[in-house]
């Protein structure tokens, strides 16, 4: 059995600029500092926009603290004529661990597709850099098709071009969900991250499907973080909103401490 190291990771979306994320990762540091919390046991990763990425990595590095850090998108393209993107390659130089792609903002705002997702997949791996992949329906999905239809669906696409050793990261992170404050019941995350982990056995092996984090996200907070953590096939958490506020996301981070009833 792998022992998969549970990710509690924040995207802040378009939040914050470089002044405030370097505040930000400081106060967290000594936030997780005073209350213990052991990186060993539960990684946790921050994903700025682009223009904080220098600002976060020498905070980081200069106070050698025990947070990955990621970029929220990437192009998948290395260099050239490509106006206002940003390549794996110049995210890979600054120390990025992580790199998020497909988030369904982007989908809906950039309109990008399961091949665009999968070009930039292919991408993040050639530059080092472990994609988090995200998959997720919409409710009227949900509605026509069950919960986990339109994620294995979107997931199948990619893993479909990867080589069979890639190391990735899957966020299960339903629309719906996102931003409403209406998490998806702990019962209903386990059953579409069961499935995604399934594809990835069905694709990848065995092994991948063992060793690959499956991330829930959408709504999570410090009050609903410990029963997704309690089910199976859920490896962490990708955190939106609630990953803005220190102390809400320290607590999210120590989630082994909480005790459910
Ligand atoms: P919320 O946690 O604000 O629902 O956002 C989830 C998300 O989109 C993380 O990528």
């Amino acid at each position: 059995m792998v022992d998969r190291r549970p990710l509690i990771a924040g995207n802040w979306k378009m939040n914050f600029d470089h002044l405030r994320s370097i505040a930000f990762v400081q106060k967290l540091a000594w936030t997780l500092k005073d209350a213990k919390h052991s990186a060993a046991a539960v990684e946790v990763a921050v994903f700025p926009p682009f223009t904080d990425i220098r600002s976060v990595q020498t905070t980081i590095e200069a106070d050698r603290l025990e947070f990955a850090f990621g970029g929220q998108d990437l192009s998948p393209f290395d260099s050239g004529a490509h106006t206002g993107d940003i390549s794996g390659e110049f995210l890979a130089k600054l120390g990025c661990r992580y790199v998020i792609i497909g988030h369904s903002e982007r989908r809906q705002d950039h309109h990008e597709d399961d091949a665009l997702v999968t070009a930039k997949t292919l991408a993040a791996i050639k530059h080092g850099l472990v994609p988090v992949i995200c998959v997720g329906e919409t409710s009227e999905d949900l509605e026509k098709f069950g919960a986990s239809a339109v994620p294995v669906g979107q997931l199948r696409t990619v893993l479909a071009e990867l080589p069979k050793d890639a190391d990735i990261v899957v966020a299960y992170e339903p629309v719906w969900a996102i931003g409403s404050g209406q998490a998806a019941t702990p019962a209903q995350a386990q059953e579409v991250c069961a499935a995604l982990r399934a594809v990835i056995a069905e694709v990848l092996g065995d092994d991948a499907a063992a060793a690959t984090r499956v991330l829930y996200g959408g709504s999570v907070k410090s009050i609903n973080i410990a029963s997704f953590m309690r089910e199976k096939d859920v490896d962490g958490a990708l955190v939106g909103g609630a990953s803005l506020d220190v102390e809400e996301f320290a607590k999210i981070v120590q989630f082994p401490k909480h005790v459910i009833a």
